[in-house]
């Protein structure tokens, strides 16, 4: 079959064009062909939901290994009103698509392992054809740039060393100018930590040694339930899980260092809520010299003038007020010798989908805030 001839590429090509109607900048012709991998998962299923109101990106293709011809609207009913005829595509059809495509936005939501050798497969095929595919990878495999720090963490060898180079891990926010073809998104807890981490390690605000501690809602596991993520263990629940030993953790401070050139420590105890979507982080750290919160606060606000998805509040930040939406909230208080920062962030969107949307939008130039703009319903 050949890729723009494939099902799911001819129906959600229409799907994505009719929900992009009323954009500005929504003319088919300018769009650029996407493909979303990890068809079936919440991460993609959140992509989908952002795709649809994109005015430049046009959905050609959602990969999945484990329901290829599936309707798409069967695993997401919420997204049936903007696919409804769309189906799954099978891995050839998503190679023959980029191949045959001057350049496809892929925005990879695969678990990490798969994720390395799935992306270093496509690129393979577009390079043998010629074509400039943009990726920006959600899962954790391109987030290190040394193969042996992966390997440590992850505790199995990197699919696609060689292709590490390729990719820059950040947050979007924390990164002026982009020297990659590619981008790792940092993910949920590290975005809703760096967020806080960054510019109190860039500024001089603090003492390199972090303690946080971080509460995350049930979507963060994915969509398979598991004894510690399931339903009714978590609801009505709090409970902490790999205190001190997160994975993310390292890729945190790696991030941190490669953005602020400071090596912090970084003490990290993560929490689950029982709540389906947010995170919230609490930052503690000794301050360099005594300030004062409002202080800290017109620090953080003056680091973040000029971005639309950063907000620095007054008051404390609330998950409601961000849920469902691309925006992140902080807020700062002292005690006059130790700065908490708390920071509340959408795991789904800001920390995935819409925060590699983001990255996406500036891969191809565009202003970072294309599709995503929308607040937060603001009773989930
Ligand atoms: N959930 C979050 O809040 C969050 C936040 C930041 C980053 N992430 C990262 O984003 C990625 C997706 O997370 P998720 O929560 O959406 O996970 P998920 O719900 O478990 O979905 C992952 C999907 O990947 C596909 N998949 C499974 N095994 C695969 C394999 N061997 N090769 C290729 N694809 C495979 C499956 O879809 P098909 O069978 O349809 O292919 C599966 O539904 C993960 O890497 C995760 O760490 C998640």
């Amino acid at each position: 079959m050949s890729a723009t001839a494939t099902t799911s590429g001819g129906t959600t090509a229409n799907a994505a064009q009719e929900a992009g109607r009323g954009h500005a900048a929504g003319s088919s012709a300018a769009r650029v062909p996407t493909i979303v991998l990890g068809g079936t998962g919440y991460v993609a299923g959140e992509l989908l939901r952002l795709i649809a109101g994109h005015p430049k990106l046009e959905l050609r293709a959602i990969l999945s290994d484990s329901k290829p011809g599936e309707r798409v609207s069967a695993q997401f009913p919420h997204l049936a009103a903007v696919y409804p005829d769309a189906t799954f595509a099978a891995l050839d059809e998503v190679q023959a698509l980029i191949a045959s495509v001057p350049s496809a936005a892929v925005l990879c939501a695969a678990p990490h392992g798969p994720s390395a050798e799935l992306i270093d497969r496509l690129l393979k095929h577009a390079e043998a054809a010629g074509t400039r595919p943009r990726f920006v990878d959600i899962s954790a495999d391109y987030r290190f740039a040394d193969p042996e720090a992966y390997a440590r963490v992850y505790k199995h060898a990197h699919g696609a060393p060689a292709r590490l180079a390729d990719f820059t891990c950040a947050v979007p926010e924390h990164l002026a100018e982009l020297h990659t073809p590619h981008v790792a998104h940092p993910g949920c807890f590290a975005t809703t930590m760096l967020l806080a981490i960054v510019p109190l390690l860039q500024l001089g605000l603090v003492e390199p040694e972090l303690y946080v501690s971080g509460v995350t809602g049930s979507t963060g596991s994915g969509r398979t339930p598991t004894a510690g993520t399931h339903h009714p263990q978590r609801h009505s629940d709090l409970y902490s899980y790999n205190a001190l030993a997160h994975r993310h953790a390292p890729e945190v401070v790696a991030v941190a260092k490669t953005v602020t050139g400071v090596e912090a420590s970084l003490n990290f105890v993560p929490h689950s809520g029982p709540f389906a979507r947010g995170i919230h982080a609490t930052t503690q750290a000794r301050l360099a010299r005594p300030m004062t919160a409002a202080e800290v606060v017109a620090r953080l606000r003056e680091y973040y003038a000029g971005q639309p998805f950063v907000k620095v509040l007054d008051a404390a930040p609330r998950l409601k007020d961000v849920v469902a939406s691309n925006y992140a909230h902080l807020s700062a208080t002292t005690n006059g010798r130790t700065v908490a920062v708390m920071s509340v962030a959408d795991n789904l969107t800001k920390g995935a989908a819409g925060g590699a949307v983001q990255w996406m939008n500036r891969l191809y130039g565009w202003d970072q805030a294309l599709g995503l703009a929308a607040p937060a319903p603001g009773w989930t």
